[in-house]
């Protein structure tokens, strides 16, 4: 017996939920049904205090995408020369090809069927602790997430992105958001074209678990 899921499909959503940016589909639009689905699903993610401060911005309209993806390009224009230098000087074979599709993304931002801003009533201090900037964070982060993996299994790509957030209090006049709300994030939605998606090669378990002692392995070797 064991678990009602069927762990062969549960496992693809997880492993394959990637970053889409190259394989949006721009002229397919987005029912706002559909889009309000995926944050009933992402509502479900815990929250400190179970308090749902989480906000949920969805920007369909045409002049707002566009203004919001102005700012976007010019926070990103500065970040991918630096990355680009970085890149280059620590050899890395992986980093072109997600340059070139964050250039594809920052080019079509404005013409995706919707821009989705995830926010978070209230703002940090400057001042607050560890433990309070994970409560903030953590009691948002895990729905948009959420908010990703029911998209994507409903055939919908989308991106975490930040960047905007160098113009934070700029998009957020755009789109009447009050100064006292943090943006989390700012993700593309649309369907995306093609079938399927791979897993990502990502660091090897061992190299990042620890068991019991900083450094020491599952295995309790040290590593
Ligand atoms: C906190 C965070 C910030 C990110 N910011 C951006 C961004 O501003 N622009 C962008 O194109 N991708 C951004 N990404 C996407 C990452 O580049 C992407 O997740 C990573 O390369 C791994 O690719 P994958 O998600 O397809 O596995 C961000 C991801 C995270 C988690």
């Amino acid at each position: 017996m064991g678990t009602q899921f069927d762990l062969r499909q549960t496992d693809h959503l997880l492993t394959t939920t990637r970053a889409v940016r190259k394989r949006l589909d721009l002229d397919r639009p987005v029912p706002l049904e559909l889009i309000g689905e995926c944050i009933k699903i992402a509502t479900q993610a815990p929250a400190g205090s179970n308090i749902q401060r989480w906000r949920w911005m969805v920007v369909t309209d045409p002049a707002k995408k566009a203004a919001v993806a102005d700012l976007y390009r010019k926070a990103y224009a500065p970040y991918i020369d630096m990355q680009r230098d970085a890149v280059k000087e620590a050899g890395r074979t992986d980093a072109g090809r997600i340059m070139e599709s964050s250039d594809h993304l920052a080019n079509v931002l404005d013409r995706v069927p919707a821009i989705v801003i995830p926010c978070q009533l209230g703002r940090l201090r400057p001042d607050q602790s560890n433990q309070e900037i994970s409560g903030y964070f953590g009691s948002v982060i895990p729905a948009v997430w959420n908010f990703m993996l029911a998209a994507r299994s409903r055939g919908l790509g989308t991106a975490w992105t930040t960047l905007h957030l160098k113009y934070e209090l700029e998009v957020a006049d755009i789109l009447g958001i009050p100064h006292s709300v943090t943006q989390v994030a700012l993700t593309p939605l649309a369907y995306y074209t093609g079938d399927d998606f791979k897993v990502a090669s990502r660091l090897p378990v061992e190299k990042v678990t620890y068991l019991n002692e900083w450094k020491h392995g599952l295995d309790g070797q040290p590593n």
